[in-house]
Parts: C-alpha cells; sequence; structure tokens
C-alpha cells in the first residue's frame, strides 16, 4: 500500500550552521523503512543538505515553473534538480497569498516539475471564512481539478497532495482528525474521477496544519491520511524525529 510520508517545511528559517547540525543529528535517528522522511529547506542550503542526508530526503519549498530567463529572484525546476534533491512543495498557501500564486501558475509548475523528475508536493486547503460557510469541498475541488487539469500521472509514488487547511497552519490549532480525514478522503475521490480508483489509491495525500507530536498518531491512523507536511514542529530535532517514527507506524 501507500509508503507515509514526513515532510518538513521549514519556510524561511535556519541558517546553514544550523541547519547542517540537524541533518547530521537527526539523521542516524530516523526510521530507516515505512516512511519516507523529507526536509523542504531553504533553496540557498539545499547542497549543504543534500550532501550530508543519507536517510533523509530533501526537498524545495517553491520552483519556477520557466526553464531560464529574466526572472530575477527565480528558481527553476532545472536548477532543484541540479542540486539533487527529490521533492519540491507546490502551491503553499503562503505562496497563494503573499506572491500571488494561482491555481494555473501552480499547474504549470507541477507539469514542470514532473517534466523535470521533481516529485511535487500539491498543497491545497481552505480558509476560514470558507470552512464556516461549508465550502471546503467546493474549493478543495476547485484547487484540485485546476491544479491537475492536463497533468499525466505514470507514477503515483511520484505526486504528493497535501490538504492543508489555511486556518490550522500556524495556529497550534490543527483540525480534528475526522475533518483532516473526511477532507483527505473528498480528494482522494475527485483524483480518482481525474485518473482512476487504482492510481487515486496509490497516491499520498498527506495532513498539514499544527500538526505535532502529541496529535500525529491520532491524525495518521486515519485511513486517507499518509503522513505530515509540518511546518512549526519539523524545525525541533526530537519532534521531527517522533513524527516520523510515528509515521512509520502508521498501521
Ligand atoms: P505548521 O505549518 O505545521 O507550522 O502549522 C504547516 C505548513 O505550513 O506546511
Amino acid at each position: 500500500m501507500r509508503k507515509p510520508m514526513l515532510a518538513g517545511n521549514w519556510k524561511m528559517n535556519n541558517t546553514r550552521d544550523d541547519a547542517i547540525h540537524f541533518v547530521l543529528n537527526v539523521d542516524s535517528k530516523l526510521p530507516t523503512s515505512g516512511v519516507d522522511c523529507v526536509i523542504c529547506a531553504p533553496a540557498i542550503i539545499l547542497r549543504d543538505l543534500v550532501k550530508r542526508a543519507e536517510v533523509l530526503k530533501i526537498g524545495g519549498q517553491n520552483m519556477n515553473e520557466n526553464d531560464y530567463g529574466a526572472y530575477t529572484g527565480e528558481i527553476s525546476a532545472f536548477m532543484l534538480k541540479d542540486t539533487k534533491v527529490d521533492y519540491v512543495i507546490i502551491g503553499h498557501s503562503e505562496r497563494r497569498a503573499y506572491y500571488n500564486e494561482t491555481d494555473e501558475k501552480i499547474n504549470a509548475k507541477i507539469k514542470k516539475a514532473l517534466e523535470t523528475e521533481l516529485k511535487p508536493i500539491v498543497c491545497v486547503g481552505e480558509n476560514l471564512a470558507e470552512r464556516e460557510d461549508g465550502l471546503t469541498n467546493a474549493i478543495l475541488e476547485l484547487q484540485i481539478v485546476k491544479a491537475f487539469r492536463g497533468v499525466t500521472i505514470d507514477n503515483p509514488d511520484n505526486i504528493i497532495v497535501a490538504y492543508e487547511p489555511i486556518w490550522a497552519i500556524g495556529t497550534g490549532k490543527s483540525a480534528s482528525s475526522q475533518e483532516a480525514e473526511d477532507a483527505c478522503k473528498f480528494i482522494r475521490s475527485l483524483l480518482a474521477k481525474n485518473y482512476g480508483a487504482e492510481i487515486a489509491d496509490r497516491m499520498r495525500i498527506l495532513y498539514g496544519g499544527s500538526m505535532k507530536p502529541s496529535n500525529v498518531k491520532e491524525l495518521v491512523s486515519q485511513p486517507d491520511i499518509d503522513g505530515g507536511l509540518v511546518g512549526g514542529a519539523s524545525l525541533d530535532e526530537e519532534s521531527f524525529i517522533a513524527l516520523c517514527k510515528a509515521c512509520a507506524e502508521k498501521k
């Protein structure tokens, strides 16, 4: 079945020295089977981490959808690939909110990542007003349909979806395991409409939003939650190790 994944999203945190220490301290303590453990770090330190990580896999947090050219400050998929990272987060709600990332751009980025043999971790999720208005499924459907338009999936292991309700990100208030399961299950049903049940059943869907050692077991015990995309709690070595272990033990 699906191999759980625990991906840390460091966002704009950690210096090169802090990050290298983290990887050197944590790598040998991670489970070596039953889970993919990933850290998505700032681009400027990716190469330093890739060199030192053995069990841990490394990913970027964003990429530009163009191959090269006059896009000051941007990084291409090829450049990420050249640092030997495996994964890239695409469409995080912070990028949607602060950098005008549209569903169309996210769609182009997913296609470019797959074409470059990077594994995209595609983020979707509703905000608080949308949840309160009962629009969660409608928003998820819109985001999934637009993100995956024209995307071919040859290997379902290579593309991951993260359900991240915006109201739960960085707030300390996680979705309940039932809310998270309902959304992840709904996302799987949308993927099944696009790609068929066999592919959808093999795709990993993560939950993100205030996941931490104290709630990870309950969340990943749900049938459609295949792990987590974790911000704050991934910055601490002990808590990152605990999160990875909990995912490895998912039944
Ligand atoms: P959080 O962030 O775990 O700090 O809530 C999750 C994310 O933004 O991916």
